[in-house]
């Protein structure tokens, strides 16, 4: 007997975690790989700040082994609202921003319609919109990784529910200027449509500071998303939020609150974490930045050394996506070839399906070193290849 999977099943997909069976192959054949492929801190040595671990642990010895509201404990609510200035009943806690972009399509994504997503653009939205049904349209943001407003404007159409924007960005590492989000929300106002911010990474900009969606969106409703796991360094907690800023928003979050009522709650221990994480001391950002900020020097040093490589240089985040020229049939090609020199990383047209060039996306949490090893083994691989 063959249980066949369901036709939606076949839709999802996700590169970044899907390159790392062939990996495992290989490194069982005893090649030595470095994983560049996954954006968590964590096997880098990154830890989370010691009092959220601490709360973590306090919330263990408490009385917190029911099932939490299905909106989120009501204090973490309390805390999101005073950071994100809203009311606490505009905040809906979810497992990791992942359940929240899950949340976000489910109530808001009809078959056919769209949300309007920026190409390149993280994995998940790609395959919520396809098993949404919906119609899978973007606006460009490849001409220096900031995103293009003509293009923004041309592809709103009838079908177009919302705008996504992903600022500092995964997978471009770009963080997007005053001016430019300002044309996001006038485009938006004009269209009359909300926005999506995902501000997951929103603490991590080591050059040249950022502005926040909802400061500039005033009359504009914008729902953010955020979590624990990149700017508190606890991927594995899998506590994230939306907020939901200005007017219109009323029935979406009914909506909302039936989708978290089925799914029951999220980890209640998790979300007393986050608590202290909000409330607490902020010194890991700094110290973290300046980390990656060394890393992301080091990388576009060996990148400007080695021919048929090129990037906008990244300003936040942990990611870069670079452009591959060389005589490499597809950006997979290109990354399985370099997965038999012992490096992983992320075909782009996992986050570019319809862009034109070959991409690939690393991440540069590793050590100095470690990133060194990568590029030496990189150039190698680009001086055979070409
Ligand atoms: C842009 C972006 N949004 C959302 C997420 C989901 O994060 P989480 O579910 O860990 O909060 C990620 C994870 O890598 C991401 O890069």
């Amino acid at each position: 007997m063959v249980i066949e999977p369901s036709t939606r099943s076949e839709l999802v997909s996700y590169p970044i975690r899907d390159i790392v069976q062939e990996a495992k192959a290989l490194e069982k054949q005893g090649t030595k790989m470095t994983y560049l492929n996954i954006g968590d801190p964590a096997p880098f040595g990154f830890r989370p700040p010691q009092h959220i671990l601490d709360a973590a642990a306090q919330a263990l010895k408490g009385n917190y082994s029911g099932y939490a509201p299905s909106e989120g404990d009501p204090e973490l609510r309390e805390a999101v609202a005073e950071f994100e200035r809203v009311a606490p009943e505009d905040v809906f806690v979810t497992a990791g921003l992942s359940e929240g972009i899950d949340l976000l399509f489910q109530a808001m994504v009809d078959p056919g319609r769209n949300i309007l997503l920026p190409i390149p653009t993280y994995p998940l939205y790609l395959t919520k919109e396809r098993i949404s049904y919906g119609t899978v349209d973007f606006y460009d943001c490849d001409s220096g990784f900031e995103p293009d407003l003509d293009s923004l404007r041309k592809s709103i159409n009838k079908y177009t529910k919302a705008l996504l924007v992903i600022n500092p960005n995964n997978p471009t590492g770009a963080v997007y200027s005053r001016k430019t989000l300002q044309g996001i929300v006038d485009i938006a106002g004009e269209a009359k449509l909300p926005i999506i911010s995902d501000d997951v990474y929103d603490q991590m900009v080591f050059e040249g500071g950022m502005t926040h969606m909802r400061d500039l969106s005033k009359d504009v409703p914008i729902v953010c998303g955020n979590s624990l796991s990149k700017n508190y360094l606890y991927p594995g907690a899998r506590v994230g939020y939306l907020a939901f800023h200005g007017e219109g928003w009323g029935s979406m979050k009914e909506a909302i609150q039936r989708l978290c009522n089925q799914r029951l709650s999220v980890n209640w221990e998790m979300q007393r974490a986050y608590i202290a994480a909000i409330k607490g001391p902020h010194g890991h950002i700094e110290k973290f930045n300046g980390e990656l900020k060394k890393r992301r020097d080091l990388m576009m040093k060996r990148i400007g050394a080695i021919p048929g490589l090129s990037t906008a240089a990244p300003k936040g985040a942990f990611y870069a996506f670079i452009k591959v020229e060389g005589p490499w049939k597809s950006d997979l090609e290109f990354v399985r070839g370099l997965l038999k020199c012992g490096v992983v990383t992320v075909p782009g047209s996992g986050f570019a399906p319809t862009l034109k060039g070959k991409y690939f996306r690393m991440v540069f949490l590793p050590t100095l070193a470690q990133l060194d090893d990568a590029f030496d083994k990189i150039e190698k691989y680009m001086k055979v290849g070409r």
